[in-house]
């Protein structure tokens, strides 16, 4: 089998989505246009022709207002339903989803509005395709601790649908080392934990969220390479990193895709993932981003294999299952 059809052909699990970042140009226009919904666009081309990046917060203020479009539960069950739909075309058998209340919430617009929604699409997808969702609940770094504690009380009545707890939003100047204690909260409540770290941050914000909030997963990490011993440890303790290409060259991370550090990540033996992050901004799904690493970095049929088994270790899945799949 040749690799472009063996990247669709092998079941996948996808580790590193926000599904606010799966809000597509023509979706943004029609909740608009449903709740009258004034937006900075003329066209649905020029949404899409405003995704041009120069790093993370110019990324995050269009994400925020694009935001400002999901009113009701049916938007949010259109939005998971979408994505889900997208699973089932890539053959993602299994999906961890992050989902940031905050910007919700901030807007009035409440847990029992927003999670019901995801909760029929995810049950819908389960009942049509079998695929699996657990859900991450991010917190936004640039809010207070106070503020994370508050969203943790608020989403008492959903623990049961949310697996993890996790840190997005601007990273540099907001540390790991401000959310210590709401992430102590949630590993009390038996929640698993993910953090944003080393994506624009430096590798100390990556040895922060392994020592103070003691994650089970780094979220981007491909600035570890600059510290020899974090690489180490990372290794060592086989510690999950989950890598966004695509995101990575639409936010400047990387200047180009030839330049990646995945695959030299991957040879050093360190657990990374591919993932789409947040595809309709950066322009593409998840099989789209193994596509790239073909193209571009001439991922290998071993190399595939290595990260496609990858993304069922790294998952939060029970052991049956994972060996199910590996
Ligand atoms: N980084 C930080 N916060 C985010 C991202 C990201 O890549 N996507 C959505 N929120
Ligand atoms: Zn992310």
């Amino acid at each position: 089998m040749n690799l472009i059809k063996l990247i669709h052909a092998l079941p996948k699990t996808e580790l590193h989505l926000h599904i606010e970042g799966s809000l597509e140009p023509a979706m943004m226009w029609n909740l608009a246009s449903k709740h009258g919904v004034s937006l900075p666009y003329d066209s649905i081309a020029d949404i899409e022709a405003a995704y041009q990046f120069e790093d993370l917060q110019s990324f995050l203020d269009l994400y925020y207002q694009g935001a400002d479009v999901l009113r009701d539960e049916d938007d949010f069950y259109q939005l998971m339903m979408a994505y889900l739909t997208r699973c089932h075309d890539d053959n993602v058998v299994h999906a961890e989803i992050m989902f940031d209340p905050q910007t919700h919430t901030s807007r009035g617009v409440g847990f029992d509005v927003f999670m019901p929604g995801f909760e029929r699409a995810i049950q819908d997808a389960k009942q049509k395709w079998g695929i699996s969702v657990y859900l991450i609940m991010s917190f936004l770094r640039h809010l207070s601790e106070k503020d994370a504690i508050d969203t943790l009380n608020q989403a008492r009545a959903y623990y049961p649908m949310i697996k993890a707890v996790g840190l997005d939003s601007s990273e540099l100047g907001n540390p790991p080392e401000k959310f210590v204690k709401v992430f102590a909260a949630a590993r009390a409540l038996g929640f698993k934990c993910v953090a944003h770290a080393g994506e624009e941050g430096p590798p100390e914000y990556i040895w922060q969220a392994l020592d103070l909030l003691h994650v089970d997963r780094i979220d981007h990490g491909v600035r570890c390479v600059e510290d020899a011993s974090l690489m180490q440890r990372l290794k060592d303790e086989g510690m999950p990193l989950t890598v966004c290409p695509q995101s990575n060259i639409k936010l400047c991370v990387f200047d180009h895709m030839k330049d990646h550090n995945i695959l030299s990540l991957l040879d050093d033996d360190l657990c990374v993932t591919v993932n789409a992050d947040d595809p309709s901004y950066f322009g593409g799904y998840l099989n789209d981003n193994y596509r790239a690493l073909m193209t571009h970095l001439s991922m290998n049929e071993s190399q595939l294999v290595k990260l496609v088994k990858n993304s069922f270790v790294a998952s939060f899945l029970p052991t049956d299952e994972k060996n199910h799949w590996l």
